[in-house]
């Protein structure tokens, strides 16, 4: 697997050897299929044998910054987070030490699995009490490493340089679609966390080419920390290192965030993510509450509305290391 593999790549070579890369994942591009007449899914679940999800797209262009520092990954999530567990699983490939700072989230089978995986792999976990407490305890943690050259993965991975990874999502759907002979969808609908993949999602497709669909990004996090005066930073920074890197301009990513789903809060399962973990049953698609349940949700919602949609799948299920 070499950069050559990447949408990314094939769509701006020059970007090859401008930004850090390093391949982690081994079933891109993924499989984009028809559900039923106005239903599409991009099988996100199947980005990489040793764990899946949306987040290996990132750390390909992340850690190979932590690589080249050498010292411990330090990152941050919830007890249940598929972030710090695709951290853990990919640096330890690449031969890196794993630290997190973690909340505590509400109890469900996928977070005590995700948790189990997590410190099967050793990593050193500091507990802190809420998710407002993470920045002040990951500066002290990374003043305590400071002697071992630490990297701080900013938790979700969603930096510009993260959100790369699925800009290269976003060419490979155009190029899905334009495979089968099919036009625009209307809409791509997928988990809003730290919202990388949104905005990377919302970028590549404009890069691809694509003038109407919009992504409908399902907030899955508290307003306070995940809203559009917080986006707007990744927007412009992944444009801007598109612009540096790759020489151009796409059209203003159009995205939308819907906060219809979000329910009790982070982490919180629905009825609504019930039905639709339910209904994406009967599909073959494996859901997890806090993030797909409801972005599913969404989507149901808008093919009843009418809408073609393409609902990302996010969500891998096990990991085959650490489990
Ligand atoms: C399964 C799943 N889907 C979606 C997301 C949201 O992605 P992002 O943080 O890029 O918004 C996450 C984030 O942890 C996740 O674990």
């Amino acid at each position: 697997m070499t950069a050559a593999d990447r949408a990314l790549f094939d769509r701006l070579p020059r970007c090859a050897g401008l930004v850090p890369f390093t391949p982690l994942a081994d079933g891109l591009p993924t499989p984009v299929t028809r559900l039923d007449e106005r239903l599409w899914v991009q099988r996100d679940d199947a980005t990489s044998t040793a764990y899946g999800g949306n987040k290996v797209r990132k750390l390909e262009f992340t850690l190979p910054v932590a690589l080249r520092r050498g010292g411990p990954v330090l990152t941050a999530g919830g007890t249940g987070s598929h972030h710090v567990l695709a951290a853990a699983v990919h640096a330890r490939r690449l031969g890196l030490d794993v630290e997190a700072v973690q909340f505590p989230q509400p109890a469900t089978d996928d977070v005590a699995r995700t948790a189990a995986a997590v410190a099967a792999l050793d990593v050193r976990v500091t507990p802190v009490r809420s998710p407002y407490l993470m920045p002040v305890a990951l500066a002290a943690r990374l003043t305590a490493l400071a002697r071992r050259s630490p990297y701080l993965l900013w938790p979700g991975a969603s930096t510009p340089l993260g959100c790369l990874g699925h800009v290269s999502a976003g060419l490979e759907l155009v190029a899905a679609f334009a495979a089968v002979g099919e036009g625009e969808p209307d809409e791509i609908v997928v988990a809003l966390g730290s919202g990388g993949s949104a905005v990377g999602l919302a970028i590549g497709v404009a890069l691809g080419g694509w003038r109407r669909a919009a992504v409908r990004a399902v907030r899955v996090a508290d307003r306070v920390v995940t809203n559009r005066v917080a986006l707007a930073p990744l927007v412009s920074g992944t444009l801007a290192l598109l612009a540096a890197a790759g020489g151009v301009r796409p059209a203003a990513p159009r995205l939308v965030i819907d906060g219809r789903w979000f329910g009790g809060g982070y982490g919180h399962p629905t009825d609504a993510g019930h039905d639709a973990t339910d209904r994406a049953g009967a599909h073959g698609l494996a859901l997890e509450p806090t993030y797909t349940a409801k972005a599913f949700a969404a989507a149901l919602d808008s093919v009843e509305a009418g809408r073609q949609v393409v609902f990302v799948q996010t969500y891998a299920g096990r990991a085959t290391v650490g489990s």
